[in-house]
């Protein structure tokens, strides 16, 4: 019987609890892309409202990818030393802290760059093959700096449509080269940035991967194609799984979603359930919990080994507590 408030060993990582605070991006975590005093507060409050694992907001690796002056530049000089000072802090409660990477593709706002996806699509224009080469080698440099900053982790941002998520959906992508058509050749942008990070930083740093159980849309990235790529990671030793959904194309595409009743609580739970029979390295559960009674039971309904929250601690970061 799995409980919410014992202590659980991810891969290498061991936690406190069960509770992860899920990737979240929040106005003023950053200025001008670099790490703010608000967001140490905002850590300092989540690591003191008791969660055992911090996934920061998501971290741009290049000035192409970045999403707002809000969002935290990996690739600026202040980085690391604001990066270890967030994870000091967070430490000192016993707390551990991954830092999420990504790239924000489609997604981008640059005043300088047209955003770039798999495809010319909507205002933005096809990636070319040299700034492939370029976020592959940011993506690791990215997770390289976060090593020497002492965080526990890194985890990719696949989810949600930005720039990886929309090599991944067909709803995206639809090149004709080894990178678009076939789920392998869809996949294989992801592999390779993960490949590279994994050389950058070695066999024992922490390297997960939230990625999408479904695109919420058609075309969309299916659950049986993300279980496939789930496996896939898993050959190569990615550490961890973090399961959602959702490329933010129309209000039913939303990784977040609205909760208004316990029915509609985990709403991507029997997802992160099927993949997680069918993989062996832990699985978090993400979207829309809310009670402890949800929470619990589907930790207990198959191997998902522990719940990942957002929303609820933006209201208050001492949310846990409420659950005790
Ligand atoms: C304000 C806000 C910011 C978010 N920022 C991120 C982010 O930086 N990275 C990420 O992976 N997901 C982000 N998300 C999505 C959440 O991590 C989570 O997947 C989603 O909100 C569902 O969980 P919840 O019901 O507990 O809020 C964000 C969601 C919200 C509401």
């Amino acid at each position: 019987m799995k409980t919410l408030f014992e202590t659980v060993t991810l891969g290498n990582l061991k936690l406190k609890n069960r509770f992860v605070r899920s990737g979240t991006l929040l106005i003023g975590d950053a200025d001008n892309g670099i790490i703010s005093s608000r967001l140490h507060h905002t850590h300092q409050a989540l690591a003191e409202g008791g969660v055992g694992l911090i996934i920061t907001g998501m971290i741009s690796v290049m000035e192409q990818g970045s999403a707002n002056f809000s969002m935290v530049r990996a690739d600026l000089p202040e980085f690391i030393f604001e990066l270890s000072k967030t994870t000091d802090i967070v430490h000192r409660y016993g707390c551990k802290i991954i830092a999420q990477l990504c790239h924000c593709g489609l997604k981008s706002h640059s005043i300088h760059q047209i955003p770039y996806g798999p495809n010319a699509i909507h205002d933005g224009r096809g990636i070319l093959r040299e700034e492939m080469r370029l976020v592959r080698k940011s993506f690791a440099n990215a997770a390289r700096k976060c090593k020497a900053a002492g965080v526990d982790g890194v985890q990719i941002h696949s989810a949600h449509g930005y720039l990886i998520s929309e090599f991944l959906s067909p709803y995206f992508n639809y090149r004709k080269d080894e990178y678009g058509g076939s789920l392998q050749n869809r996949s294989r942008f992801l592999l390779e940035i993960y490949e590279e990070m994994r050389n950058c930083v070695g066999d024992d740093f922490p390297i997960w991967v939230k990625i999408n159980s479904t695109d919420l849309t058609t075309p969309g990235l299916t659950l049986e194609e993300s279980i496939w790529i789930c496996q896939e990671l898993e050959h190569r030793k990615v550490d961890a799984v973090e399961i959602s959904g959702g490329i933010s194309v129309s209000p039913e595409s939303q990784a977040a979603l609205p909760v208004h009743s316990v029915f509609e609580e985990g709403y991507f739970s029997d997802n992160a359930l099927q993949i997680a029979n069918c993989v062996r390295i832990p699985v978090i559960s993400v979207g829309g919990y809310r009670t402890r009674s949800v929470m619990e039971r589907v930790l207990n309904a198959g191997n998902v080994e522990a719940i990942s929250i957002c929303r609820p601690l933006i209201r208050n970061p001492s949310f846990l507590k409420t659950l005790l």
